[in-house]
C-alpha cells in the first residue's frame, strides 16, 4: 500500500526574495530588494517605515497593481498560486475573489458616478454570478457588517453623501464582498479624523477576528502609526530603502529593537508624558531617492554605526530570537550573542537530524553596548 506523505499546510501568503524594479526619470531603479515574509491564514502582519521606504509598492506588488513598466522577480504565492506569472485577466479574477484592498483615500477608491449599493453589488455579480436582487441583498448585509448607520436607506446613496469614515466603511465592504482570503489595507485611516480612525481600525480588527472562526482571512496592514501596529498586528516588518530591515512578533520587536533604523524610528515617535519642551530625537538625513539607493545597506548614509563593510552588499538577515530577524552587520553585543546562540542550537539540531541542512551565520563584529528594553508607547 503506498505510504501517505505528510504535506505541511500551504501558508496563505508567501513572499520570497521579491525584487521590483521601477522605471524612473533617472532610469530603472530597485524599489524593493529581497523582500520576504509569510502570512498564515487568520494572521495579521504590519509594514512600517518612513515615507518612501516601499510599503505601498509592496502592497501593489501583492495585488498585481504595480505601475506600468515595473519588472518583478522572486515569488509571491497566495494559497499556493504563484502570482508573479499570472496574466492580467487571471490576476483581475483573483483580485476580486481572493484579495481585497483598502486604500488611504476612500474617495479615490469609490466611483462618484455610481450609488454605493451598486458598487458593492458589482463584484458579487461579476465574480460570484449573483442575480441583481441577490447581490443587492448581500450588499445590504455587507453594509450592516461594516456597521454603516442606516444601511438600508444608504444603499442608494452617492459617495459624496457620506462622511469620510462612512466612505471608508463602504470601501471595506467592497473589499470584503467576495470573502477574500487576504485583505491589504494601506494607511486605511490616515485620511480620517482621529476619532473615526479608531472606529475604522477596530472594525478591521473585528472583521479579521470574526473571520478566524471561518476561512481565516489574513491582514497586511500598512501604517506610520506605531501605536496602531501595537494594537492591531501580530507581526511587524520594518521597511527601509525598499527592504525589510527588521521583522518579528510585535511585542518582541517593540521591546527589543535591534536595527539602528528601528531604534531611530522609535526614538523619534511622539509620546504622551514627555516633559514640556522636550525635543524629539530625529534620524538625520532623508530616505534616499530610488536611483540613489546604495548597493549595500540602504541605511548606510544615515546610520551612526556605519562601517566600510556596510556598503559592500545588502546585509543578510540574522535571527536574534525565534521569528525575530535583522539585517545589520554591526548589532549590539547582546543581540549578536543571541544570534550566535540560536545559530549554534540550529546547527546542533540539524546535525542531530542528519547530514543535510547545517546552518551558518555571518560573523558579526561587536559595535556598541546593549540597548535596554523600553515600553511600547
Ligand atoms: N510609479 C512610480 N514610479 C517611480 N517611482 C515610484 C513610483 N511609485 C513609487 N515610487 C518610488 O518608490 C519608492 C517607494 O514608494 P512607496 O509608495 O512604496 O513608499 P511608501 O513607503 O508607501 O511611502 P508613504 O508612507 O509616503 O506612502 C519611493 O522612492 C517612490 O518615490
Ligand atoms: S549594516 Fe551598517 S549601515 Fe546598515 S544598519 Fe547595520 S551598522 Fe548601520
Ligand atoms: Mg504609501
Amino acid at each position: 500500500m503506498p505510504k501517505l506523505r505528510y504535506r505541511p499546510p500551504v501558508p496563505l501568503l508567501e513572499v520570497r526574495d521579491l525584487r521590483v524594479t521601477l522605471q524612473t526619470a533617472r532610469g530603472p531603479a530597485d524599489a524593493l530588494r529581497e523582500v520576504s515574509f509569510t502570512l498564515e491564514r487568520g494572521g495579521t502582519l504590519g509594514l512600517i517605515g518612513e515615507s518612501g521606504c516601499g510599503k505601498s509598492i509592496t502592497a501593489l506588488a501583492l495585488m498585481g497593481l504595480l505601475p506600468e513598466g515595473a519588472q518583478v522577480s522572486g515569488s509571491i504565492q497566495l494559497e499556493g498560486t504563484e502570482l508573479t506569472t499570472l496574466s492580467e485577466a487571471e490576476l483581475c479574477r483573483l483580485r476580486g475573489r481572493r484579495m481585497g484592498m483598502v486604500f488611504q483615500e476612500p474617495m479615490t477608491a469609490l466611483n462618484p458616478l455610481h450609488r454605493i449599493g451598486h458598487q458593492i453589488a458589482e463584484p458579487l455579480r461579476l465574480h460570484k454570478g449573483l442575480s441583481a436582487a441577490a447581490a443587492r441583498a448581500e450588499a445590504l448585509r455587507l453594509l450592516e457588517r461594516v456597521q454603516l448607520p442606516q444601511a438600508k436607506a444608504r444603499l442608494d446613496a452617492w459617495p459624496h453623501q457620506l462622511s469620510g469614515g462612512q466612505r471608508q466603511r463602504v470601501v471595506i465592504a467592497i473589499a470584503l464582498a467576495c470573502g477574500p482570503a487576504l485583505l491589504v489595507a494601506d494607511e486605511p485611516t490616515t485620511a480620517l479624523d482621529v476619532t473615526i480612525q479608531r472606529e475604522v481600525l477596530n472594525l478591521i480588527t473585528e472583521l479579521v477576528r470574526d473571520d478566524r472562526k471561518g476561512a481565516g482571512m489574513g491582514l497586511v496592514l500598512i501604517s506610520h502609526n506605531l501605536g496602531v501596529m501595537a494594537d492591531t498586528v501580530e507581526r511587524v516588518h520594518v521597511m527601509y530603502g525598499g527592504t525589510v530591515v527588521e521583522s518579528g512578533p510585535t511585542a518582541e520587536l517593540f521591546h527589543r529593537r535591534a536595527h539602528p533604523y528601528t531604534q531611530g524610528l522609535f526614538a523619534a515617535r511622539p509620546r504622551l508624558g514627555l516633559a514640556r519642551g522636550t525635543r524629539l530625537a530625529t534620524i538625520p538625513g532623508r530616505v534616499p531617492e530610488l536611483a540613489d539607493l546604495p548597493a549595500g545597506c540602504p541605511f548606510a548614509e544615515r546610520c551612526p554605526r556605519v562601517q566600510d563593510d556596510c556598503r559592500a552588499a545588502l546585509p543578510p538577515e540574522v535571527t536574534i530570537a525565534p521569528g525575530h530577524a535583522v539585517r545589520c552587520l554591526h548589532l549590539d553585543e547582546g543581540f549578536r550573542d543571541a544570534a550566535h546562540a540560536l545559530a549554534a542550537t540550529a546547527t546542533a539540531t540539524a546535525t542531530a537530524a542528519g547530514p543535510a541542512g547545517a546552518l551558518s551565520v555571518p560573523s558579526l563584529p561587536v559595535s556598541s553596548p546593549v540597548v535596554p528594553a523600553v515600553g511600547t508607547r
